[in-house]
């Protein structure tokens, strides 16, 4: 089969098509035919070795189509049902072989497209917003790249549960997009005094919670937004990561908390991903979460694709089609 596969960390030019043999899934696992296969952020981390990955690697995490071959003592799925799925390394290729409890079957009414753009992105709204600091109606939160994949998702998801969304963009072109879909507030960030703003919106107040995937270029900024005893939620690093610093700078700003959290943790049993990616099709199916793709590439173009991540021009999810 055709995959895009690294065997050195690098720039996107290190993304090469090559023509692999796919083994016959081991046991509790089965072979998945892709159809789409969505493009994340942390595809980029694997590829530059900011999180390392044993070499030569697939890269991708999250794909969907159809079940073409069933391992031993799986009894949950069978060849032709519609599956998708997020957090298994090897999707950035025709097919791929998963463990049949790390899938999700997708329902009538959940295209494919819509699946392998938002199981990752959307489950990932999912926790930060209900599970890591739920969010209750009523107050003022900070969501960075407010336009992005995870953005997109998450402002809508958020407006839905009460919450009014200060959002930030990193272009002028963004700001309608991202009011579009949840954001009352939208700053530019290579523009606006983004802090000072934040604390004008919030009568000086600050909030209770930062979303911030944005990392290196953020983090100090954003603690400065939290109001006392505020949530600090750091979960990417868009920017390049968060350099060490000194726990006291939590106290000195307000006694404020931080957590780090990560998709795997919030998704570790069946019954968490199933839980989690059922929320997700529930608000996709009901019309509150609109899962916007607007970006695809052909399988063979992954490397377009990141060039375009990397440039911060895209909007909503990014898609290839093997
Ligand atoms: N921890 C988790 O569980 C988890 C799960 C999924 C995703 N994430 C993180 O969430 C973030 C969003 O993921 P995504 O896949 O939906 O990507 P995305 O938001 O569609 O794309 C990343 C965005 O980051 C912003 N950005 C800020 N500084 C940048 C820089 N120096 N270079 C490039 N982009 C920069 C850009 O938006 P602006 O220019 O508009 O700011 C860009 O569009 C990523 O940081 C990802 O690692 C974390």
């Amino acid at each position: 089969m055709k995959a895009i596969r690294i065997s050195k960390t690098g720039g996107p030019e290190v993304l090469t098509l090559e023509n692999i043999e796919l083994p016959p899934p081991a046991a509790g696992g089965v072979r998945v035919r892709h159809s789409v296969i969505g493009v994340n952020f942390i595809d980029t981390y694997h590829r530059s070795g900011l999180y390392p990955l044993p070499l030569p690697s697939v890269l991708g995490v999250e794909a969907a189509g159809v079940v073409e071959m069933v391992g031993e003592n799986v009894t949950t799925l069978k060849t032709g049902d519609r599956v998708g799925y997020c957090m298994v390394m090897g999707a950035y290729a025709e097919a791929n072989n998963v463990a049949a409890d790390r899938l999700v079957k997708l329902p009538v009414g959940i295209s494919d497209e819509i699946a392998a753009a938002s199981l990752s992105k959307g489950m990932t709204a999912q926790y930060l917003l209900k599970r890591t600091f739920p969010v209750q109606p009523g107050q003022t939160i900070l969501l960075h790249s407010a336009a992005g994949g995870v953005g997109l998702i998450a402002g809508q998801w958020a407006k839905h549960l009460g919450v009014t969304v200060i959002g930030t963009v990193g272009s002028d072109d963004k700001i309608a997009l991202a009011r579009e879909n949840g954001c009352t507030h939208v700053l530019n960030m290579r523009k606006d005094d983004w802090v000072k703003c934040v604390r004008e919106i919030t009568n000086g107040e600050g909030v209770p919670v930062v979303y911030d995937s944005t990392g290196k270029d953020t983090f100090a900024g954003s603690l400065d937004c939290l109001a006392m005893r505020g949530m600090m939620v750091s979960f990417g690093n868009s920017s390049g990561a968060v350099p060490p610093f000194e726990p006291g700078m939590l106290a000195a700003k307000g006694s404020l908390y931080l957590t780090r959290p990560g998709l795997p943790h919030y998704i570790r049993t069946a019954r968490e991903l199933q839980d989690t990616a059922n929320d997700l099709f529930a608000v996709i199916a009901s019309g509150v979460v609109k899962v916007v793709v607007n970006q695809r590439f052909k399988l063979a173009d992954a490397r377009a694709a990141h060039e375009a991540l990397h440039s911060r021009s895209t909007t909503g999810a990014t898609i290839l089609i093997p």
